[in-house]
């Protein structure tokens, strides 16, 4: 692992960049704040080393960034209505931080935090987190771990592990905005994606939270279970894409097992890259960068909304608060354990 100052905070703290890679040119590179993955450099169908997701070049620009580049995040993705949620007769009550709901965990959450280095070889790294008891509104003092590991089949495998000393919510992901065709090459939204999912979780509305309703996506706009552009339907007026500016809705992915199994394929047609997101999550967001105006991400490049995509693994929005859908609550001392793999080829 190779290991560089990545920026100084205000106060003085160093933030750092690791980069791991194997021998297929597969380079990754995550900062200890927010356990962010920075880059991920993949060779195209001519051997061109193409970075596939935007960032920034330094740490201050993390700092002030607002769109959880390449974040992990948690204890809780995804949204929480009301901002509250009750366990065993109390009532929790967590930072509004999106049109009355929480997202992503707000100001606190570990997307915003600088993690330790706690194991690393040349191909993977472990870094860590302890989360108090309430500190982000959840119960229990908790302690967190996500390890990267580059695989010699052209896989970047990420394993989250966390623990707590009371019943909590545990529900992480990581937040990167793939372009396959190379961060900075103008919109995505002409790769190829499918989907295993037969059914998504439509919204009431505004706010991004879902009805409890597993809807199916034949005839919809949301059936990618055969490939398709991923904005080929973004002008045609659906009211579920009207809510949130694009996609930005969870898929239930067509599971036969707990274990983990292909839930995306993602084909950049320009780079020729393929990515085949594989996970033991019940769900998978799409959200298809509805942000308006631009970003100066790396190398100075401008990037604009739908120049990249995200692929969120994840238990289902507000599922804390929504009994029909499957529990993100982890018992005292039970081990949570999740894995997401981003495999390319070409
Ligand atoms: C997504 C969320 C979007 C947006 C984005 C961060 O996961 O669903 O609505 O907030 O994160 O910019």
């Amino acid at each position: 692992m190779k290991k560089k100052v990545f920026g100084t905070t205000a106060d003085g703290r160093k933030g750092y960049l690791f980069t791991i890679g194997n021998n297929r040119g597969l380079e990754v590179s995550v900062t200890d704040y927010g356990a962010s993955i920075v880059s991920i450099i993949v060779l195209d169908r001519n051997e061109k080393p193409t970075d596939v997701v935007l960032g920034y070049d330094s740490l201050e620009e993390y700092l002030r960034g607002d769109s959880y580049f390449g974040a992990t995040v948690g204890r809780n993705c995804n949204r929480i209505e009301g901002a509250a949620f009750s366990m065993d007769g109390r009532t929790y009550k967590l930072e509004d931080n999106n049109f009355g709901n929480n997202l992503h965990s707000g100001s606190h959450g570990v997307s915003f935090r600088f993690w330790n280095l706690k194991a690393c070889t040349d191909n993977s790294l472990t870094l860590e987190l302890e989360d108090k008891d309430l500190e982000q509104g959840f119960p229990g003092n908790a302690k967190i771990e996500v390890s990267f590991t580059v695989t010699e089949d052209n896989a970047l495998v990420i394993d989250y592990r966390a623990v707590a000393d009371q019943k909590t919510v545990f529900n992480f992901t990581n937040h990167a905005y793939f372009n396959l065709n190379g961060e900075g090459s103008g919109t995505a939204m002409g790769h190829l994606l499918s989907l295993r999912a037969s059914h998504y979780t439509p919204f009431k509305g505004f706010g991004g939270i879902p009805t409890g309703e597993l809807a199916e996506v034949a005839g919809t706009v949301f059936d990618f279970r055969e490939p398709k552009a991923i904005g080929k339907d973004l002008g045609a007026g659906d009211e579920q894409l009207g809510f949130t500016g694009g996609y930005d809705h969870n898929f239930v992915i067509d599971k036969a097992s707990d274990g983990v199994e292909t839930a995306a394929v993602v084909y950049g047609q320009e780079s020729g890259i393929r990515m085949t997101v594989s996970t033991d999550c019940p769900g998978i967001q799409l959200y298809s960068a509805n942000f308006s105006g631009s970003k100066t991400g790396k190398g100075g490049k401008e990037y604009h909304g739908r120049d990249a995509f995200c692929l969120e693994t994840q238990y289902f929005p507000n599922a804390v608060n929504e009994p029909g859908f499957a529990t993100p609550v982890t018992e005292a001392g039970e081990i949570y354990r999740s894995r997401t793999i981003y495999k390319f080829d070409k």
